[in-house]
């Protein structure tokens, strides 16, 4: 895995450098009109505003986005900059997906490239943070809201609603905040098994409502986040037992996703290794230009915090750090990005053609 990680090393950092305009167009030789809308869902890693509508706050304040789109631009993004799935929405030549809960009425009977219905510390379980954040059932419920009422403003047949979510891709992001009750781990196998079949439920209430194509990330390495490594001994190692239960969860994550590919008729799935990818970062992160692999780069984060104090003056190179706080940074999303659509290397395709070789 790591050896892969290092072939493509160079190019990363070759790419890195380019600017943006340059990087989208890149794409255009492929048929990225494949996909005329990208749906989200899941939990802070791509959240891109909803929470900021909710009593308990998104990130919306500076630090935040610091380095998002030309700087200085919180958004409500758990992260210095872009998302995972901004950059995918780039690589499918779409516009940034906005979030729902960010829109009137009226804007969402005119959107048809897809809506963000992730809410920062939500889970695949309903009692999951319920007060501070959507849950999935609820994001559910917005998005079943969206088919039923406002794609009917946009498409005047029953037919073409159907084929706009059935050509649709539908990225889930979630799992990580089910391991903690109050900021407390609680994994164990009957947890993991109970998780998998919740979430296949709602996968399952996905595509009832006519989606056919999913990108899913396994949970990532909570035991590596900055929270969990600041207490482990020696400090800034991961806690490998916080690690090994979510590692139970995600070795049969592919296994359920196959079980829904022979269940559901047209249902199609790319597998993201997130926790794969993050624990790789951390062993090969030099190689990356990212030196600093547990200590996050919003300073009070480092002490358990899992949120920057408003206005904190951040480290000055973000590209260097694996953390931004609790989160990765835009650097390690971007190379996530790099590494599952164009490599293919913590991705993996059944029968869905989203990874373009370079
Ligand atoms: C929210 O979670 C609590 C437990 O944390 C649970 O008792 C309650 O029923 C949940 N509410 C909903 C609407 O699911
Ligand atoms: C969880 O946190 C709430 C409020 O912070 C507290 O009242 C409650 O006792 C905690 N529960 C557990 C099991 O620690």
């Amino acid at each position: 895995m790591n050896s892969q990680y290092l072939i493509t090393l160079s190019f990363v950092l070759l790419t890195l450098v380019l600017p943006l305009s340059s990087a989208t167009n890149s794409f255009e030789s492929y048929d990225t009109k494949k996909f005329p809308a990208l749906y989200v869902f899941g939990d802070s890693l791509i959240d891109c505003g909803n929470n900021n509508h909710l009593p308990s706050g998104g990130a919306d304040y500076l630090p935040y986005g610091i380095d998002f789109m030309g700087g200085n631009k919180p958004t409500g993004r758990a992260t210095n900059g872009k998302t995972v799935a901004d950059f995918l929405a780039m690589h499918l030549g779409l516009p940034f997906v906005r979030p729902y809960l960010d829109l009137t009425n009226h804007q969402r009977n005119k959107i048809s490239t897809g809506i963000n219905y992730a809410s920062g510390g939500s889970g695949i379980l309903p009692d999951t943070n319920n007060v501070t954040s959507l849950t999935l059932d609820k994001q559910i419920k917005f998005f079943h809201s969206t088919v039923k009422h406002n794609l009917h403003k946009v498409f005047k047949e029953k037919e073409e609603i159907e084929m706009h979510l059935s050509e649709s891709l539908f990225f889930v992001s979630t799992g990580v905040n089910d391991y903690f009750h109050n900021g407390t781990f609680r994994g164990n196998k009957n947890l993991a098994l109970f998780l998998l079949n919740e979430f296949t439920l709602r996968i399952q209430r996905i595509y009832n409502l006519g989606a056919r194509k999913f990108l899913v990330n396994n949970i990532p390495p909570a035991g590596c986040f900055p929270s969990k490594a600041i207490r482990a001994r020696p400090r800034g190692k991961c806690d490998e037992k916080i690690n090994k239960a979510i590692s139970f969860y995600n070795r049969r994550l592919p296994e359920v996703l196959h079980e829904l590919q022979s269940k559901l008729p047209g249902f199609s799935f790319v597998h993201a290794d997130l926790f794969g990818f993050l624990k790789g970062v951390r062993e090969t992160g030099k190689s990356y230009g990212i030196v600093e692999t547990w200590k996050p780069c919003c300073p009070n984060t480092i002490y358990g915090d899992l949120k920057c104090h408003p206005n904190t003056v951040p480290c000055p190179n973000r590209d260097t750090h694996l953390f931004w706080d609790e989160h990765p940074t835009q650097i390690v999303n971007q190379i996530y990005a790099w590494l599952c659509f164009n490599e293919g290397t913590i991705c993996k395709s059944w029968g869905l053609k989203l990874i373009y070789h370079a």
